[in-house]
């Protein structure tokens, strides 16, 4: 009998996150924030003076391979140390979206993911949970929101984090990430072809949690 596992893929800032905590936490399921892993990976590549280039793909894969991470009540800890306030700057997220396009990169964190699966069940958020890395997932949802929505909703968290941005640079910037997550040769952002959508533009946190479970149980 296979782990049940539903799969939230999307574009940055879609709100995938919120989603994948609440339905989780509604299942009593466990959770995969696929996206810390690669930052958490561009982390430790900076700090091991590398850069997201072919060159270095194998040393950063090798990082990738051998993180000492752990996951602590919502904290992403990187050798004992608490990293989960530094990997969510938008310097992290371009770093974590470039290591993320090295192939070698991708392979090495896939056991890490997988692992993850384990009874009662999983929701795993991503770009590639249902198209790479889950593909016999019962539920996948791809997660959309305009650019305007996403770049005003990470602008409203950072501001409340005491962040000072622009909109514009948001926008901007969550942008090149998506062109270049949707454009990399190894698994590209895109839907699975068994995916459903939900445009949550316009949908509370509610709403699209209501309808995440409804198609889960008409899933089972
Ligand atoms: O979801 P999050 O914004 O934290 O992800 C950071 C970056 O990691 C994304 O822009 C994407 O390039 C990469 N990523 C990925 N595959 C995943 C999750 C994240 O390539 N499953």
């Amino acid at each position: 009998l296979s782990v049940p596992v539903i799969c939230i893929d999307g574009p940055t800032a879609s709100g995938k996150g919120t989603l994948a905590v609440e339905v989780a936490h509604d299942l009593g399921y466990h959770y995969l924030d696929s996206g810390a892993l690669y930052r958490v990976t561009g982390l430790a590549m900076r700090r091991a003076g590398l850069e997201a280039d072919p060159a270095h793909e194998t040393q950063i894969a090798d990082l990738a391979r051998t993180l000492p991470l752990r996951f602590d009540a919502g904290k992403a800890m990187l050798a004992g140390e608490d990293v989960t306030d530094e990997i969510r700057s938008e310097a992290a997220g371009m770093d974590a979206s470039r290591v993320s396009a090295l192939p070698a990169v991708r392979s090495a964190l896939k056991d890490l993911q997988i692992s993850f699966r384990k009874l009662p069940g999983l929701v795993a958020d991503g770009r590639d949970m249902g198209t790479v890395i889950f593909p016999d997932a019962p539920l996948k949802v791809f997660l959309t929101a305009s650019a305007a929505q996403r770049a005003e909703r990470r602008h409203k968290q950072l501001i409340s984090k005491g962040i000072q941005t622009t909109l514009d640079s948001l926008r901007s910037d969550l942008e090149a990430r998506d062109l270049r997550d949707s454009s990399r040769s190894v698994a590209p952002l895109k839907p699975a072809e068994d995916a459903r959508r939900l445009d949550n533009s316009n949908l509370s946190i509610e709403q699209s949690v209501d309808q995440v479970l409804n198609w889960w149980q008409q899933a089972q």
